[in-house]
């Protein structure tokens, strides 16, 4: 294949990067996973480790873990980047976080690297509901969240990964800041109303204050850093009028409407991962 490239894919198991990396595997490029189980290993908590799997690729996605907004984050974009240009990396993709103002820190290291670069931030993904935090409380019938009311344009990660692969491939989006929503607002109670109906599944929604849902994850021994992670997420993000806004970037990109919601809660179900025989 003419122009095929070594792509580097940093969480290339998870959400958003197994997908990415299938769709550029398909494409005929080769790509390199960058996860704490590949061979070699890559370990966002072990810079030794970045090199090696750097080495060797033209580009890579990157996907930080367990988030931009994170204590030390911008730490590791620099010293990533540093890593990435040594090693003649040509091109980065950051999935950053819409509405994060930490993120965008890490945002202006990657812009500010000397590198090509785009950058995709995206609202709420759909799939924190069947891949995330959220898909216990379903399970088990009963979501309790704070900021009940707060309208949430949901975007899917097969259009963040169709996004990502773009950059990734056609020079048009080097230098762009792309931001991505789905087509619709939701509210929490929205989003359970419609995986309940669609899975016929009796699904209690319960506003919660968020001082109390902190203080119920602290009980269950959920570890500090998350606990500051959702409390950031639910009060910073959510709390941000602004995050509340319908892009339309994914349509510009891909010439094709972003996925809705009740698509995904339809494809969703059909897997069976809201069946709560799935749960342990
Ligand atoms: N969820 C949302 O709504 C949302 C919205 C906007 C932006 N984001 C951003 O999305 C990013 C996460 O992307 P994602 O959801 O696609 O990934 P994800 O599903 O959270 O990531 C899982 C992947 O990361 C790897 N991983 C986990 N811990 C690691 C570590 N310490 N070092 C190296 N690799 C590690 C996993 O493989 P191993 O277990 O093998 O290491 C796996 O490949 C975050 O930066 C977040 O801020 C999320």
């Amino acid at each position: 294949m003419k122009n095929k490239s070594n792509i580097l894919v940093i969480g290339g198991t998870g959400k958003t990067g197994r997908k990415v990396a299938s769709k550029l595997t398909e494409a005929g490029h080769n790509v390199r996973i960058g996860s704490r189980s590949a061979t070699p290993p890559f370990d966002w908590d072990t810079p030794e480790t970045w090199t090696e799997a750097l080495e060797g690729m033209d580009k890579a996605y990157i996907t930080f873990q367990p988030d931009l907004a994170v204590p030390g984050a911008l730490e590791a974009i620099e010293e990533l980047t540093k890593q990435a240009k040594r090693c003649g990396i040509k091109k980065l993709v950051l999935l950053s976080g819409k509405g994060e103002r930490e993120a965008e820190l890490c945002e202006q290291v990657v812009i500010h690297s000397g590198i090509d670069y785009t950058i995709v931030r995206a609202s709420w993904f759909n799939q924190n509901f069947s891949e995330s935090f959220f898909l216990e409380p379903i399970l088990e019938g009963f979501v309790a969240l704070p900021q009940a009311e707060v309208k949430v344009p949901y975007v899917d990660t097969e259009d963040i990964a169709d996004v990502a692969v773009a950059a990734l491939l056609n020079d048009e989006h080097t230098g762009k800041i792309y931001q991505l929503t789905g087509p619709r607002l939701l509210t929490f109670r929205d989003v359970i109303k419609e995986i309940s109906e669609i899975t016929e599944r009796e699904i209690v929604f319960t506003p919660i204050a968020l001082p109390a849902y902190v203080n119920v994850m602290k009980q269950q021994g959920v570890p500090t850093d998350f606990v500051w992670l959702i409390e950031y997420l639910f009060s910073e993000v959510l709390g941000n009028p602004s995050n509340a806004e319908i892009t339309n970037d994914i349509e510009i990109i891909l010439g094709r409407k972003p996925k809705d919601f009740i698509d995904y809660v339809k494809a969703t179900a059909a897997t069976g991962v809201w069946n709560p025989k799935m749960l342990a």
